[in-house]
């Protein structure tokens, strides 16, 4: 191709670019009507706003007071042993603001002042040692952003599609910037050889409140990338996510996190304890329960359009937009699917680096124009997992299974715009 011809075809091309946004954004006024939200003065323009001492810690505006935490009434009848959800629905970007990121409570949040704060490390020790708040920020601190999972997330949809909306289907995960000290460094201090045979050492984790939570952790993980955490998106933890500190245990399921962290202890071997063999097990086809399932396998979700965020805008331009997390490493890509998993399209990540074992934000940017659609997002991770379809895991699991449902989610996405939680096979 000569020069000319190619800056022709360039030109060409990007004036078509143009003309197809242009005519796809439908709602979009022409510069001649005459909008009075353009052509007016308005109030907020005219008279002074609040001043900088209104909020001295802020609040979302009121406008936006929908976009909450939500429980389920008929799975939360407890509210002391409960859970609620993030409205991922009405999110975008990839980090959780802790206000409205889900929680998780065995027996409630508990109040714990810094100052009354420990932190012991026991066991098969040279040292045991206590710590306190302040012991902890003299060790080397590290940030990381990770999503932590509950293992139940999704798990109301093993035997059908159940609950209307993303943020009750899958909106027990959250996923923060994370600061705080690595656990090797702690173990080290207590006189750990990290250098020796630690094949068969285990930890057990538990927290201060009633329930304890406690749970045993491989030694492989714990020196891996564990993070005793302090602070969350750069603010102290809030209270209902385990303030001051909690254990980071990314890509594992969320159980496995301890808040109000208390106790670590080095052990020959796991506990055993009731959170991982009564609860927190997958139930399979034959009736047995399989031992620690611990990492969380890729996933993905569309979280717009979806049944609580329908289309309202009409035809022409839409962006897809979702989120993609796998326990084993970085998503590597995204397809989307308008028909039920029959076709599908690569989606762009948000970012191209991606955090490991964090959350990715997808988009489709496509054209809608009042078709039926089978909305389905499908994600792949660094090791070549791809995410199976939720046929694919009942072959393995059967229906009996609550934990660990890591399907592909599908919105029936309707003429009207709105979309509905179905089942396709
Ligand atoms: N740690 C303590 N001490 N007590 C708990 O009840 N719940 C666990 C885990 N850590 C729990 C805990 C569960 S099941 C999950 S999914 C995560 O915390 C939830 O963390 P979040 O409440 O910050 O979302
Ligand atoms: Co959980």
């Amino acid at each position: 191709m000569s020069d000319e011809l190619k800056h022709t075809s360039r030109r060409a091309f990007l004036k078509g670019g143009a003309a197809v946004m242009a005519g796809s954004v439908a709602g979009a006024a022409t510069a001649q009507s005459a909008d009075p939200l353009i052509t007016e003065v308005q109030d907020w323009a005219s008279f002074t706003g609040d001043g900088v001492d209104a909020t001295p810690y802020g609040l979302p505006i009121e406008h936006e007071a929908d976009v909450i935490r939500r429980n389920v009434p008929w799975l939360t009848a407890d509210p002391i042993s409960s859970i609620n959800f993030t409205p991922i629905h009405a999110l975008d970007g990839t980090i959780t603001p802790q206000g409205c990121a889900f929680e998780r409570h065995h027996s409630g949040a508990i109040e714990l002042r810094k100052d009354d704060y420990r932190l012991m490390i026991n066991g098969l020790v040279d040292r045991p040692l206590v710590f306190s708040y302040e012991d902890l920020e003299r060790f080397p601190r590290e940030n990381r952003v990770h999503f932590c999972e509950c293992a139940a997330n999704t798990g109301m949809e093993w035997a059908g599609a159940q609950l209307n909306g993303v943020q009750f289907t899958h909106g027990m995960i959250h996923n923060m910037e994370y600061s705080g000290v690595p656990l090797r460094a702690l173990l080290e201090e207590a006189g750990l050889d990290t250098a020796g045979d630690l094949a068969d050492k285990w930890v057990y984790v538990e927290g201060a409140d009633a329930s304890s939570n406690g749970r045993s952790i491989p030694m492989e993980k714990a020196l891996d990338d564990c993070l005793v955490a302090f602070k969350a998106n750069g603010e102290a933890l809030r209270k209902e996510h385990g303030y001051p500190v909690r254990l980071v245990v990314p890509g594992w399921e969320g159980n496995l996190w301890v808040k109000w962290l208390r106790r670590i202890e080095v052990m020959d071997g796991p506990v055993e304890s009731r959170e991982e063999t009564s609860k927190y097990t997958d139930v399979l086809a034959d009736g047995v329960a399989r031992k620690w399932t611990w990492v969380m396998d890729a996933k993905s979700v569309i979280t717009s359009p979806s049944p609580q965020s329908p289309i309202k805008h009409g035809n022409g331009a839409l962006v897809i937009s979702g989120l993609a997390w796998s326990g084993h490493g970085r998503i590597t890509r995204v397809d989307v699917s308008k028909d039920g998993g029959m076709t599908w399209e690569t989606a762009r990540l948000g970012s191209t680096q991606g955090d490991s074992k964090a959350l990715t934000r997808f988009y489709l940017d496509t054209e809608w124009n009042g078709e039926d659609w089978l909305l389905q997002a499908r994600a792949m991770d660094e090791t070549g997992y791809v995410q199976p379809t939720k046929d694919q895991l009942r072959e393995v699991r059967g229906e009996n299974s609550i934990y660990h449902n890591n399907c592909i989610q599908t919105w029936h996405l309707k003429s009207n715009g709105e979309a509905e939680n179905v089942e396709v096979s």
